[in-house]
């Protein structure tokens, strides 16, 4: 196409179309010219391209609109080439994606462009074109998609409520959300990390953006709710109740209380303020472990529970006779204090008041219609069959699967994109997952859910075994409607990620994994992102323990084959490794046969071996700096750091642990 316009003087026109011309070629099949000009603003030049992204392009970017092209020759770039993005983008009056592709000669542009493009709350794809070198189609489109595709669309770990994370689950939202002044009362019950919260959130921004009811939102696993007892977390509802009919804000969250009076004062005074509430209410209670008797930072829940629910149905009852339109919704892991005739000899006044209801996982095609969305997201397209197994292999679960997907990404080559995924690097790259990260994800859920409900636990084991039918009902539907079992597969568990993460629980040498005291230390807080730390820190430390075993199992076999084949010198594999480790030590761990020796050592002694005997080993691990450098920051564990771990050395540690997995899985 030609470019049309004022042309600028010869200089700067010739350079600018060199720019263009170099950049056409690499965007053939992902775009197509709608047009072509020179324009200038504030005494600079540019080429400017309105691009239609192809059909697969557009959902790759979800996106219907056209996208804005500029290439600027300036050697130093600076902020107003974004004044005039913007300014074009406005004039284009939603013509135009909001996002700019800046294609420049500044080698500190590309840093420089989207620090101002964040300023200015534009998208800003920068490539930096090397006009003395050869710009190929290939690497202006590895360019491009390197921008346009390196950030991780299924990468969110805190609960998701806006449209484009949120997926299924929008038609129970917006029942909920009606039917507020009917006085539901309503629970969830579910694993860890099923969207419990994210569903509430749902419903909490529903009933916000319609602005016809309040909200009052508890979050349990707060130190300043959990510490308080029952009359203080009554009084602490009231006060928000009566916090919103004085601000209008719509929704409150209650604060840590200090009433002293009696659990019958507290109701008095909820009920008196329900009683003139003017419009209907939504008692939100999520989190509700922390506040049952196996509390597992609240031991005085042990006595407070059940006065607390009493207090509540009662209040409850009285405003339903009286019509008032309060509804109330909890959630939490653990059913068991809600499925309970009584708790220490007295009544349970929480069973049939709060119904024992799970939320289950995704229905099958809410799962690889996330799947599929999030991947065009990224330029990645998997097949229906692929959908279908990641879903499976994840229990349709959408963090499981989310996890998954972002380890897909994570692994597939950015240049390449849009791409279709073959079945076969799909499967591979899930199965990888699954062994690893999966495992160790799917294992947390489970030893958690036995934790706060070990009830449960006999039953999930004869599951395993196939021995459901034996289990009791109540169990078998538990497991079932929390979405481990399957009732039509003979209570089959759901699932191999689940499968797995049940075996490693069972696995006596996992149960040794020295998370805990860390673990703690981190949610001694109490908040959520205390628990996202712990869960990330947890599954480092399990991955961590998977690559060790695999460097022993590693070290025994190669070892075995070196000692057969050195000529003259005999040495077993036991002698070399009793070779490769300190001296001091030698005396301690001589008598003892092989696979004993192995299991003592050290994640450093490990090193060693592989160093000393590098020669055996280079095959597996190839570069001799990355393994050492991969090793030391394996040895520098997360959980021994006395400071509160940051994002980057958990980074840093799951890289460097892919790195070293990746070379022993492909040696298996
Ligand atoms: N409806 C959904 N659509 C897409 N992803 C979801 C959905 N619900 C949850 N997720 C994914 O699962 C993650 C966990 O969600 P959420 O925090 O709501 O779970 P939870 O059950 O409240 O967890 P916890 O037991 O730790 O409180 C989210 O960060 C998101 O990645
Ligand atoms: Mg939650």
């Amino acid at each position: 196409m030609q470019i049309t316009g004022e042309k600028p003087p010869t200089s700067v026109s010739s350079q600018l179309e060199e720019m263009w011309h170099k950049l056409r070629p690499g965007l053939a099949g992902l775009f197509t010219e709608s047009s072509v000009s020179y324009s200038s603003f504030e005494k600079g030049w540019y080429i400017r391209g309105v691009m239609k992204p192809t059909k697969r392009m557009a959902a790759a970017l979800a996106t219907d609109r056209e996208l804005l092209f500029l290439a600027t020759n300036f050697s130093d770039q600076q902020p107003r080439v974004i004044e005039f993005a913007k300014k074009v983008i406005a004039q284009e009056k939603g013509r135009l994606e909001h996002l700019v592709v800046i294609i420049h000669l500044d080698q500190d542009g590309d840093r420089k462009l989207k620090t101002w493009g964040r300023e200015q709350a534009l998208t800003v794809l920068p490539i930096l074109l090397d006009v003395t070198a050869d710009a190929t189609p290939e690497s202006v489109q590895r360019s491009l998609s390197s921008e346009l595709f390196s950030r991780d669309p299924f990468d969110v770990s805190t609960p998701v409520s806006d449209d484009s994370h949120f997926f299924g689950r929008r038609d129970e939202a917006i029942d909920l959300a009606r039917t507020i002044a009917t006085s539901r009362i309503r629970s969830y019950f579910g694993v860890r990390k099923i969207g419990k919260t994210s569903l509430i959130y749902r419903v909490v921004d529903l009933i916000k953006n319609s602005n016809d009811a309040d909200v009052v939102y508890i979050d349990c696993q707060r130190d300043a709710i959990f510490n308080m007892n029952a009359a203080q977390m009554i009084a602490s509802i009231a006060t928000s109740i009566e916090q919103l009919s004085l601000t209008g804000a719509g929704r409150a969250t209650p604060r840590h209380n200090t009433f002293s009076g009696t659990i019958g004062e507290a109701g008095d005074a909820l009920q008196d303020l329900l009683q003139k509430i003017s419009r209907p209410l939504l008692i939100a209670i999520d989190e509700l472990d922390y506040i049952t008797p196996s509390s597992p930072t609240a031991p005085l829940w042990a006595g407070e529970f059940v006065p607390f629910w009493r207090c509540l149905r009662s209040v409850h009852q009285e405003i339903t006779q009286r019509r008032l339109p309060v509804s109330l919704i909890v959630s939490g892991v653990s059913s068991k204090w809600f499925a309970q005739e009584s708790i220490g000899g007295v009544e349970n006044a929480a069973l049939h008041f709060v119904p024992e209801q799970y939320l289950a996982p995704f229905p099958r095609p809410v799962s690889t219609q996330m799947i599929k969305r999030l991947a065009s997201r990224c330029g990645l397209s998997f097949s229906e069959h692929v959908l279908e197994r990641i879903a499976a292999d994840c229990a349709d679960f959408p963090f499981w699967i989310r996890r998954a997907c972002s380890f897909m990404h994570q692994s597939i080559d950015l240049s390449k994109r849009p791409t279709d995924v073959s079945d076969g690097d799909a499967v591979d790259l899930l199965d990888r997952f699954v062994r690893t990260e999966g495992q160790a994800l799917s294992q947390l859920a489970i030893e958690h859910l036995c934790r706060v409900y070990p009830e449960i636990r006999p039953s999930l084991l004869a599951c395993l075994d196939g021995m459901g039918q034996s289990q009791e009902k109540w169990a078998l539907a538990s497991l079932s409607r929390y979405g481990i079992v399957d009732a039509s597969q003979n209570w089959a568990i759901r699932g191999s990620m689940t499968r797995n993460g049940v075996l490693a629980y069972l696995d006596k040498s996992s149960s040794e994994t020295p998370v805990r005291p860390a673990v703690d230390a981190l949610s001694a807080g109490g908040d959520a992102r205390s628990e996202q730390w712990a869960d990330d820190l947890a599954i480092v430390n399990r991955t961590r323990n998977i690559v060790e075993r695999q460097m022993r199992d590693l070290i025994v076999v190669v070892l075995r084959v070196s000692a057969v084949g050195e000529s003259g010198d005999k040495l077993s594999a036991r002698d070399l490794v009793l070779r490769a480790i300190p001296e001091n030590r030698r005396s301690d761990l001589g008598g003892i046969p092989l696979n004993e020796l192995m299991s003592k050592l050290f994640w450093l002694d490990l090193y060693a071996i592989v160093n000393k005997y590098w020669s055996s080993f280079e095959k597996v691990f190839g570069d001799k700096i990355l393994f050492q450098q991969n090793c030391f920051v394996v040895n520098d564990r997360p959980d021994a750091h006395a400071k509160r771990i940051d994002a980057a050395d958990l980074a840093l540690h799951r890289r460097s642990l892919k790195w070293l997995q990746d070379r022993l899985n492909d040696s298996r």
